[in-house]
């Protein structure tokens, strides 16, 4: 059963734990160490973190108390991050988070939902009926990372 609640500051570790050990885990499917080993160092920007959770609409999803999963939005529109923890891939978590931000979406009263998404995430996006804008090249920590601006109609 999974559960969704907004997040609190006291998740920051477990959030930050999915955050890291998803990237190094599921995305080095398509990109390098190097790259993988900056991205996933966002987990230790802490004030970052702390941001996030009090000024955007961040949500978290739960198995048994476990963080499975989180997802933010930002300026009420956009989804700046999505993450499903390594051992709970392909269970309807990603699709359960994307469902109640898309209703947020609606609530903001935006007909376009946007996101930069990662190579590894480009099926689950296509499979939610997003289409691809244009690819992009994300500078993170000196290392270039591919990913995609993609769009859906509300
Ligand atoms: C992308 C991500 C959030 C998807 O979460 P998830 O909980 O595994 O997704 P779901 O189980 O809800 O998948 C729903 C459907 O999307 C499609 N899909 C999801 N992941 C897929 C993959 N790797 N390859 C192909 N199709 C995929 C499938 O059609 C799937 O349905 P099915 O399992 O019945 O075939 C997760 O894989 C993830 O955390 N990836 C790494 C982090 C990342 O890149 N996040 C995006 C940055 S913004």
């Amino acid at each position: 059963m999974i559960q969704i609640r907004t997040a609190d500051l006291n998740d920051i570790p477990e959030i930050t734990s999915v955050f890291r050990d998803t990237i190094i885990n599921i995305s080095t499917k398509h990109y390098s160490e190097k790259q993988t080993t900056a991205w996933a160092s966002g987990a230790d920007k802490i004030k970052d973190w702390e941001k996030r959770i009090s000024k955007l609409y961040f949500i978290v999803a739960e198995i048994d108390k476990i963080i499975v999963g989180f997802a933010y939005l930002k300026n009420g529109n956009y989804l700046e991050g999505l993450f499903v923890h390594k051992d709970y891939q392909r269970q309807g978590v990603g699709s359960k988070l994307l469902r109640i931000m898309e209703s947020q979406v609606m609530m903001n009263d935006f007909e376009v939902f946007k996101s930069d998404v990662s190579k590894t995430a480009l099926p689950f996006f296509d499979n939610k009926y997003f289409n691809v804008i244009k690819i992009q090249k994300k500078s993170v920590k000196g290392v270039m990372l591919e990913n995609y601006l993609v769009e859906k109609q509300m």
